[in-house]
C-alpha cells in the first residue's frame, strides 16, 4: 500500500482559552475522498488550515503528498488546492481574470494561464460569464468560480472546506457532481461539511469530528453498522406512556433506544428488524397500549451523530459553545440547549 496523501496525528490547536483540535488523527489515501463531518465549531477548518500549511499547530505532525506540513510547507503548498469556506474570488476581475492570475501567481506562462482559464470556465459551465465581474455571479457559480481557482495548478491533494454551505439545492447538487468527478479522475480530496447527506454521498470514508476530535472514522455503511442493522420507529397513541413502552421494549434493542420528540417517538436500533417486529407489537399489546405508528428503517448518519454525540447534527450546531462555556473540558453526551 502506498502512503497516505493526508496523514494527520494528533493535531493539537488552542485560540489563547479556546481548544479547537484536542488530537485529531486523520488519513486520506491517495485517489480518494474523505469526509470530515461535524457541526459548528467542531474544527474543521482549523483542521484544514493546519493540513494547508496556514496554521502550525500546537502540537501533531501532517504528512501532505509525502511532505511534513511544517517542516517543507512550500512542497506541501506545491501540491494542494484549497477552496476555502468563504469564497477568496476578486469580485472586481471577471471570471476569467481571477483564473488567468492565480495561473500568474503560479508562475505557469501567461499562455498556459489562458488557455487553462478556459478549459476550466467551460468544466464549471462558466463560459458565457468568464467574461465578467465575479460581484455579479450567483453564490453557486462564485464557489464553482472559487473551486476552478484552486484546480489551476493542477492540485494531486485538494481541500474543500464546507463547499456547499450556503448553496441551493439544485446548486449543491451541481457540484456534488463537480466534485465526484475530479475524485474519479484520481484527485484526493479532504472535505469538510455540516451535511450527512453530503458526507453520505460523496465520500469513501467519514471521520465524525466533534469538539475538537474524530470521534468515529469508517465507511458510510460500516458507521450506519455501528447503530445495529436496522432502527424500528414507533409512537404510542397516549404519549404519556411512552416511557412506559420504551421500558417494554428496552431489552430487544442492540444500542440504546432513544425516545426522540414531544410526541413520543421511540427509535429502537435494533439487528434483524423484520424479526422483531412480531415482538413489539406483541409487547405493546400485551401492555394495553396502542401503536400509532411503526415503521422499519435502515440508519442515517443523522442516526449515527445521534448516537456518537447524543445531540442532532443540527442541535449540535445550534448549541456550539461559547469560548467561555467551552472552557469547562469536554462536553456531555446530554443534548444540549438549542434555545
Ligand atoms: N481565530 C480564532 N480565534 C479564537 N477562536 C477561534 C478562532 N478560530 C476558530 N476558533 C474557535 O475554535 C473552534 C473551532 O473552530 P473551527 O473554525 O475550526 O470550526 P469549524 O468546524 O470549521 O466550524 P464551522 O462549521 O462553523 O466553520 C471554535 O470553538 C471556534 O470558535
Ligand atoms: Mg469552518
Amino acid at each position: 500500500m502506498t502512503s497516505p496523501a493526508v496523514l494527520a496525528d494528533g493535531l493539537v490547536k488552542s485560540y489563547g482559552q479556546v481548544r479547537a483540535l484536542a488530537g485529531v488523527d486523520l488519513e486520506v489515501a491517495e485517489g480518494t475522498l474523505v469526509g470530515v463531518l461535524g457541526p459548528n465549531g467542531a474544527g474543521k477548518t482549523t483542521a484544514v488550515r493546519i493540513l494547508a500549511t496556514l496554521l502550525r499547530p500546537d502540537s501533531g505532525t501532517a504528512q501532505v503528498a509525502g511532505h511534513d506540513v511544517m517542516r517543507e510547507p512550500d512542497a506541501v503548498r506545491a501540491s494542494i488546492g484549497l477552496t476555502g469556506q468563504y469564497a477568496a474570488v476578486d469580485e472586481n476581475l471577471t471570471g476569467r481574470e481571477n483564473l488567468e492570475l492565480v495561473g500568474r501567481l503560479l508562475h505557469i506562462g501567461r499562455h498556459e494561464a489562458r488557455a487553462r482559464a478556459d478549459e476550466l470556465l467551460a468544466a464549471f459551465d462558466l463560459s458565457d460569464a468568464g467574461g465578467r465581474p465575479a460581484r455579479t455571479y450567483s453564490g453557486g457559480m462564485r464557489r464553482r468560480l472559487d473551486l476552478a481557482a484552486s484546480l489551476v495548478g493542477r492540485p494531486a491533494v485538494l481541500f474543500l472546506d464546507e463547499p456547499t454551505t450556503g448553496l441551493d439545492p439544485a446548486s449543491r447538487i451541481a457540484l456534488w457532481e463537480v466534485v465526484a468527478g475530479l475524485r474519479r479522475d484520481g484527485t484526493t480530496i479532504l472535505l469538510t461539511t455540516q451535511y450527512l447527506e453530503e458526507a453520505d454521498r460523496l465520500s469513501d470514508r467519514i471521520a465524525v469530528i466533534d469538539g475538537g476530535r474524530v470521534i468515529a472514522e469508517g465507511t458510510s455503511t460500516e458507521l450506519k453498522d455501528r447503530l445495529g442493522e436496522d432502527v424500528v420507529d414507533l409512537r404510542v397513541t397516549d404519549a404519556s406512556r411512552t416511557g412506559e413502552a420504551l421500558d417494554l421494549l428496552r431489552d430487544l434493542a442492540a444500542t440504546a433506544p432513544r425516545a426522540e420528540d414531544s410526541a413520543g417517538r421511540i427509535s429502537l436500533p435494533v439487528h434483524h428488524g423484520a424479526g422483531i417486529l412480531a415482538e413489539v407489537v406483541r409487547r405493546i399489546d400485551g401492555a394495553g397500549l396502542e401503536l400509532a405508528e411503526l415503521s422499519l428503517h435502515r440508519p442515517s448518519l443523522d442516526d449515527v451523530f445521534l448516537t456518537l454525540t447524543g445531540r442532532s447534527a443540527e442541535a449540535a450546531a445550534a448549541a456550539e459553545p461559547t469560548p467561555s462555556r467551552r472552557r469547562f473540558g469536554r462536553r456531555s453526551a446530554t443534548p444540549e440547549a438549542t434555545a
